[in-house]
């Protein structure tokens, strides 16, 4: 067993659902992300099992990897959208997403972008400061509509995630601070072409463990009574994303116990769950596979050389992430090593694992695990690296679900000097 559902040996092969890992590499060649539908799938439908009866909306946070394939999958099922960009909501409206089950973050949303999403006609903006709400009313006003709003409140708790990805402390530049939301709220009246529809926060990403849940859920529940008590009418409170997945050894809380603790929070009040998850919809849905090019031996170290690189999985390199990278067929005629894997841009920062076990040989097939989520969306073209192609594994079928880039397309928007 690898650990990792939908991604498991059969006779010492690495496969994705039925499709052995060696057959993608050889049919769409490396670096490559491969997602699971099964995988996918299963995940949406237990958040969306979790909340039982109750009325809710899963609205999975496209950022976390924006694939067509993979928002039309989501649509399918039903899934709303938190989305970040007029990009993005593009992207949903492509892959056939319903635009009332959209919603809309971000603390520097434009004009242009407003315009689209009233256009569009999406469920609600998640709103992030006093001049925002300015500048969407007048945006609202000139098109005529009423933009449906949340204020994106910080409930000033500590998520205890990585600085980077934490968005919930009182000093991050996200939501509105907790002690003005109420007179905020009050001075909705005067923005004639806003109306108030939900209360929403988001703390922060990759979060295992549940009290920091469960201390902003409380603190939002405690405003929402008082908005209510000044007659201020609130139909959903939006609980943001963020529940973190094992990379190796954390244990995170289950699907089930995280909804299960923002139910029983709301207890009877009438209010619409929104949730926003990414990460925990996608992240162990996909692997990144790459090939050993060079094994190189130094008196200090052993290094792996993939041919995927930071540009492909940021991640290790931006957050010192930690990514499981198993080998596709495994190997007991030669003996491991402890490997530095790798990638062949040019920074020391360029590296997949550090310090891994692994028994290797030039040419070899790794998947960097859990690459989901933040991988291809995160990806760039540093030093003029095509993007990886994407494939989504279904069964015993693949599906190329994104080709691989090609230099031409990387240049295609230069001029050179007349
Ligand atoms: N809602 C809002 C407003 C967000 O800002 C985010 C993530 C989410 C939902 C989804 O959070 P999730 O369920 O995926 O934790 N690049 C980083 C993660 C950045 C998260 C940014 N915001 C990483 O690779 O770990």
């Amino acid at each position: 067993m690898s650990g990792f559902p939908s991604f498991n040996y059969r006779n010492g092969r690495l496969c994705g659902e039925s499709v052995e890992l060696d057959r993608i590499a050889r049919e769409f060649g490396t670096p490559c992300y491969i997602y699971s539908r099964a995988a996918l799938t299963a995940a949406y439908r237990e958040f969306d099992a979790a909340f039982g009866a109750r009325d809710h909306l899963v609205c999975y946070a496209v950022k976390a990897n924006s694939n067509l394939a993979i928002l039309n999958l989501f649509a399918r099922l039903g899934s709303g959208f938190d989305i970040v960009s007029g990009g993005e909501l593009q992207r949903v409206l492509k892959a056939g997403g319903d635009p009332k089950k959209v919603v809309f973050s971000g603390v520097g949303k434009r004009p242009e972008e407003m315009r689209a999403a009233l256009d569009a006609g999406i469920l609600c903006f998640n709103v992030e400061s006093g001049a925002e709400l300015r500048v969407l009313n007048q945006v609202a006003g000139e098109m005529n509509k009423i933009a449906p709003v949340s204020l994106r409140v910080n409930p000033d708790v500590d998520a205890r995630t990585h600085p980077y990805i934490s968005t919930g402390l009182k000093e991050n530049k996200f939501g509105i601070p907790f002690d003005e939301a109420e007179s905020l709220y009050a001075s909705s009246h005067e923005f004639s072409n806003v109306r108030v529809a939900g209360l929403d926060c988001h703390i922060g990403s990759q979060l295992t463990e549940l009290d920091p849940f469960i201390e902003s859920c409380e603190k939002m529940l405690g405003l929402l009574d008082r908005l209510e008590a000044q007659g201020l009418q609130i139909d959903h409170l939006d609980l943001g994303g963020g529940l973190g997945i094992r990379y190796s050894g954390e244990n995170p809380p289950l699907v089930r116990e995280y909804v299960d603790v923002l139910c029983a929070g709301i207890g009877q009040r009438r209010q619409r769950i929104l949730i926003e998850p990414g990460r925990a919809l996608v992240g162990n849905a996909g692997i990144l596979l790459t090939r050993v090019e060079y094994l190189k031996h130094t008196p200090h170290r052993d290094f792996a050389i993939v041919d995927a690189a930071m540009n492909d999985l940021m991640r290790p390199a931006l957050y010192d992430a930690y990514h499981e990278i198993l080998p596709v067929n495994a190997k007991d005629d030669i003996s491991a090593k402890t490997y530095q894997v790798v990638g062949p841009v040019c920074e020391t920062g360029d590296f997949l694992g550090h310090d891994r076990n692994l028994a290797l040989r030039q040419g070899d097939l790794l998947a960097i695990m859990s690459a989901g989520a933040y991988g291809m969306s995160m990806s760039s073209n540093y030093n003029t690296r095509p993007r990886a192609a994407e494939v989504m594994v279904d069964g015993d079928h693949v599906h190329l679900v994104r080709e691989r880039e090609s230099i031409e397309q990387l240049t295609a928007g230069e001029k050179i000097l007349p």
